[in-house]
């Protein structure tokens, strides 16, 4: 048997702090029923001034080692929007503070797409012999760059954490990660973009410029097609017929595109997985804090087969398909 990455732990962290949808009301020209029929979200979590990213992939990678029954690993990856600091990277302060030792750690940045990537590149080190065993972690502190008066983006996004633990492993067994798929269009970086405070443009030029901006049509539609094509891609890899899918676990941007993605690869819609009504959008956060969540919901059983699939900032895309493990917690 070959040497297979095997995910052996999961874990999820959220701040306390709720955003509603009638709270956003109060302070900006939007409804409920506008902001629920339009993207499915209810309400989101968001952080107060003395929580940080690192804080919450912390907590998170705390749970996925303890589900793991593990205290050490080789490499920490760190899959985020919104470091704690622009330099350096928060992964290695986060394997300092988890009592991981001077292991290898690193961030790594595709947005949305985030953790997918970090999944790959966990799962790289592994399959390289590189490490045995890995922390990938998906981490936001969303909210800390959106604009709390821009009605495009304020009831979109919301902050969390969610992290899983890869071991390298027999591929016959449960829990094996069996294909991946990753692409990129960087003609796309404007739809979705932080325009000032980088080395392109260092000071912003306009009121908001330090603020995320996206363009929500052109997004929405780049992410269906994407996030359908990259999907097809590793199911064709993995040679699993669509309807052989027990859950697709998308990145929870819109319960639209989710159901669109779902209609396309022929899954009924029971078979989306969905939890942006209590968490709306959190970016590289989502796709690992949905797999907890449906885990504790018991929408996931030791041997289901499981297709992840997101689209972000980039843009960037990607699909992961894993057979579900045995877990003790998450
Ligand atoms: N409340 C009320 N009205 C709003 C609003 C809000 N929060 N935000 C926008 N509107 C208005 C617009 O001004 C526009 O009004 P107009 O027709 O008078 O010009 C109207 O609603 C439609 O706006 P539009 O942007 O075309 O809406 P939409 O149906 O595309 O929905 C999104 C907007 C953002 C919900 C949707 O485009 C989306 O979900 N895109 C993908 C976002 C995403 O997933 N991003 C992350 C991916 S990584």
């Amino acid at each position: 048997m070959g040497r297979a990455t095997i995910l052996t732990g999961l874990g999820a962290a959220v701040p306390e702090s709720v955003l509603t949808n009638e709270m956003l009301a109060a302070r900006m020209d939007t409804s409920d029923e506008w902001i629920v029929s339009r993207t499915g979200i209810r309400e989101r979590r968001v952080v107060t001034p003395d929580i940080a990213t690192g804080d919450l992939a912390v907590q998170a990678g705390a749970h996925a080692l303890k589900s793991a029954e593990v205290d050490a690993v080789d490499a920490v990856v760190l899959a985020t929007t919104t470091p704690d600091h622009r330099c350096p990277a928060t992964a290695p302060s986060v394997a300092a503070r988890l009592g991981l030792g001077r292991v290898a750690a690193y961030d790594v940045g595709a947005v949305c797409s985030g953790f997918l990537y970090g999944l790959a590149s966990g799962s790289g080190l592994v399959s390289a012999g590189i490490a045995d065993r890995v922390l990938v972690i998906g981490a936001e502190a969303f909210t800390t760059i959106i604009d709390p008066g821009d009605r495009t983006t304020a009831p979109i996004f919301g902050d969390g954490a969610g992290a899983v633990v890869l071991e390298a492993g027999d591929e016959a067994r449960r829990g094996a990660l069996v294909a991946f798929d990753l692409g990129s269009d960087g003609d796309l970086a404007d739809l979705i973009m932080i325009p000032a405070g980088g080395s392109r443009r260092r000071v912003a030029r306009a009121p908001g410029d330090e603020f995320m901006k996206m363009q929500g049509r052109p997004v929405f539609m780049n992410a269906v097609t994407r996030m359908v094509e990259s999907s097809r891609n590793v199911l064709e890899k993995t040679g699993w017929p669509p309807e052989s899918v027990d859950l697709l676990v998308g990145h929870q941007a819109n319960v639209r595109i989710l159901y669109a993605v779902a209609d396309q690869l022929g899954l009924p819609h029971e078979k989306a997985f969905v939890n942006l009504d209590r968490y709306g959008n959190t970016a590289a956060a989502s796709i690992p804090l949905a797999l907890a969540d449906a885990a504790q919901r018991g929408r996931l059983c030791a041997g289901d087969r499981v297709l992840l699939t997101a689209f972000g900032g980039g843009a960037t895309w990607g699909a992961v398909a894993l057979e579900w493990p045995r877990l003790t917690s998450y």
